[in-house]
């Protein structure tokens, strides 16, 4: 049953966006494997994909992998005790910008063109991590200020951009004075925080009116596909970062509760060509169903937000 919470401004009908923030998680690549095809088992009846023939395929899929359920390769699970973002990020900042990450592939194909169309002048970078967005924006000309929490992260992006700003801060008390900004990006962050309207009332208060916050964040639908930060720690714990499953309305409420108008929302599904979805054991034993279940599902949200002419900020100045 869905539990009214009775919080929301207007009085509607909530859910807890941040159910699972801060609980241990269980994986095993098994489960994954049963779950791709059973989703992609519901898409053909949505989708033309080739009748019975293809249920028929999904179903000897299910079979072939339950017939070899005590296979090492499916069993094989971990528990993800929950950590502060700052811990994960001290370890994969050493790794961050080596390795192929089909997110954040997504997150610039789909980002670079919304900020490629703003003027230049003064930009905030949001959890910059290691300066993907900073560099973009330096390099059009914009006067970039970076803000991080994680000092691993700013490391690297400082090593990289040294004429950049960068300051470390949370993104919900951001070092930068009330209005004082043309444009705000923020990329691939938010998943860790446990609700948006203390950061998009924040965003709200930094903006010149008439400016944009460009965010973006991976898609809800596309968590329990893989999409969660999990790290190994020195100690050798295994950790999963914060992780909130933020819906599309979650998005639109709390901007417009921050006096944003929103300009653009996007739903940006996996490219449909040149990957191999859900790892070497999905390829191995259901490939057709994890291609249709990743490619029918939307890996990034983006929206671009505009501060209105007129609107007064609220919140904490500096
Ligand atoms: C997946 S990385 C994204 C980095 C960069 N925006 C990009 O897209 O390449 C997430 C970043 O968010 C930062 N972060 C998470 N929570 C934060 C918070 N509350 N305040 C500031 N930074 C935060 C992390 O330290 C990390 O660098």
């Amino acid at each position: 049953m869905t539990p009214y919470l009775g919080t929301g401004r207007a009085g509607l009908w909530v859910r807890p966006a941040n159910l699972h923030y801060r609980s241990v998680a269980y994986t095993r690549v098994g489960d994954l494997l049963l779950g791709l095809t059973a989703l992609a088992l519901l898409r053909g009846r949505v989708q033309e994909l080739g009748g019975k023939r293809y249920s028929d395929a999904r179903v000897n899929d299910l079979r072939r992998i339950l017939d070899h359920w005590g296979e090492p390769a499916l069993q094989r699970d971990a528990n993800w005790q929950p950590a502060a973002a700052a811990d994960g990020y001290a370890v994969w900042a050493q790794s961050y910008d080596d390795e192929a990450n089909p997110l954040i592939e997504l997150d610039q194909a789909t980002l670079a063109p919304l900020i490629a169309r703003h003027a230049s002048g003064a930009a905030l970078d949001a959890a910059c991590g290691t300066g993907r967005w900073s560099k973009f924006l330096a390099e059009r000309g914009f006067a970039v200020i970076g803000v991080d929490e994680s000092p691993e992260m700013l490391e690297r992006a400082t090593s990289k951009l040294p004429s950049v700003d960068f300051r470390r801060a949370d993104v919900r008390s951001l070092p930068v004075g009330s209005e004082s900004l043309d444009l705000v990006v923020c990329s691939l962050a938010l998943t860790h925080l446990p609700e948006l309207d203390n950061v998009m009332a924040e965003f709200a208060r930094v903006l010149r009116p008439g400016g944009a916050a460009i965010v973006s964040n991976i898609h809800h639908l596309s968590q329990p596909l893989g999409g969660s930060a999990e790290v190994v720690l020195p100690d050798g714990r295994l950790v999963r970062l914060p992780l909130s499953l933020f819906l599309p309305s979650d998005y639109v409420n709390a901007a417009v509760n921050a006096g944003f108008t929103i300009r653009v929302c996007i739903e940006a599904c996996w490219p449909d060509a040149g990957q191999q979805y859900g790892g070497p054991t999905a390829q191995e034993w259901c490939a057709e169903a994890a291609h249709v279940a990743y490619t029918s599902t939307p890996g990034l949200i983006a929206l671009e937000l505009v501060k209105p002419v007129g609107h007064t900020a609220h919140g904490a100045g500096v």
